[in-house]
């Protein structure tokens, strides 16, 4: 007898998204709108940069914080394009926006610290914060307040054991973008009860219909860590390059936990970074419009279904669709689509309970499959059930 994994894994949750993704794997032809990779290849001229960086020898270990063009285009970035005012030593080069994310929890939380996360919520924060003893509380928000987190619920939340509040606009998987007000109650709590804000803002270009984005980090700049991702902004999910942006004390921290990690991000994909950031907007402009066309076409066609509902899509590259005026839950409702349909999207339960009677749609399918996708929708008959 060999002794157990940790007791944080040894009762695993199930899996509701591995258990279709398996049969989806068994399926020929399914339109999988499940994943939240964009689909598009990465711009060439980002590619192209990469190389040449590589051929001309950035294939080795980084400064463990980061390679120093890439830090100072970070900052450059954020302090142009948010008026912010951050120094090189409030940044920290990352394996993406979750290693940013992880980092950032370790580098606060002891034990029985509690973390207020608005649900639905992307599901790994849960065990990123668990992963140190500390408590993930869940704030509900709800559709009839645009999935944005109201005040009185986060006051209520908070508690002496309270030491971050996670923020994600434009969110995964609600597609919601906070508005500043909010926002604003969200720094003002931060303030008043000596709390720490997380800001995941990996989809911050993608805002639709009016909305904008309103960076938290001004806010209450030296309480807010932002977890940057390029992942997104730039379709570079497999460059694994983010950064951890906040005040030094935490990024120092960060950097004593990522020693042990992955010491730093990997060279090449910070050159990468560094041109996408200094070229942000002719690079990351066309991916924008793509996405916000896809998600109106969703929006509009799957709102004439009589049993599904949406709000206009805020921000994001998801869709979150009502379909609880299908009599089914959410769980079922997936698998019915992916047999009758092949379609595969994700319960909203596995955002957490308040995704209950939702499910998620990735736009990141060429306009011809999505239109297959809603022709499969159209399809599907609840009569009988
Ligand atoms: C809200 C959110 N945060 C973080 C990530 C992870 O981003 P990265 O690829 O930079 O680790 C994702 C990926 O889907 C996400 O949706």
């Amino acid at each position: 007898m060999v002794k157990p994994v940790a007791r944080l894994f040894q009762t695993p949750e199930k899996n509701i998204m591995a258990e279709i993704g398996k049969t989806a794997s068994l399926m020929e032809n399914v339109i999988d709108l499940s994943i939240g990779d964009p689909d598009m290849t990465t711009p060439k001229p980002l590619i192209d940069a990469t190389t040449q960086a590589m051929l001309n020898g950035k294939t080795h270990y980084t400064a463990s914080n980061g390679d120093l063009e890439y830090l100072q285009a970070i900052v450059n970035f954020h302090n142009q394009k948010f008026s912010s005012n951050y120094k090189l030593e409030n940044v920290r080069a990352t394996d993406g926006a979750s290693h940013a994310t992880d980092l950032a929890f370790g580098a606060l939380l002891d034990p029985e610290d509690e973390v207020i996360i608005f649900s639905p919520y992307f599901s790994p924060y849960k065990v990123q914060v668990e992963q140190f003893h500390a408590t993930p509380v869940f704030v509900t928000c709800k559709e009839e307040h645009n999935f944005e987190p109201q005040k009185e619920d986060i006051e209520a939340a908070i508690t002496s054991k309270t030491k971050v509040i996670l923020v994600n606009s434009p969110n995964n998987p609600t597609g919601a973008v906070y508005d500043k007000s909010t926002l604003q109650d969200i720094a003002d709590l931060a303030e008043k009860y000596d709390l720490y804000l997380i800001a995941d803002e990996v989809y911050w270009p993608y805002v639709f219909n009016n909305h904008e984005f309103t960076p938290l980090e001004n806010m209450a700049p030296g309480r807010t860590l932002v977890t940057g991702s390029l992942s997104k902004v730039f379709a570079m999910t497999g460059f694994r390059i983010g950064y951890l942006l906040g005040p030094t004390a935490v990024v120092d921290a960060a950097g004593l936990l990522n020693e042990g990690v992955a010491y730093t991000a990997p060279s090449m994909a910070q050159s990468a970074g560094s041109y996408g950031l200094q070229n942000e907007r002719s690079l990351s402009a066309p991916l924008q419009d793509e996405f916000g066309k896809r998600l109106a076409y969703l929006g509009e066609e799957l709102n004439r279904l009589s049993w599904a509902k949406t709000i206009p899509v805020a921000g994001s590259i998801y869709l979150f669709l009502d379909i609880s005026g299908s009599g089914m839950d959410d769980v079922q409702f997936s698998d019915y689509l992916l047999e009758k349909a092949g379609i595969l999207v994700i319960p909203g339960q596995a955002f957490g309970q308040a995704g209950k009677g939702f499910i998620r749609i990735a736009a990141t399918q060429g306009m011809d499959q999505l239109q297959k996708a809603v022709d499969g929708f159209k399809k599907l008959d609840f009569s009988k059930h």
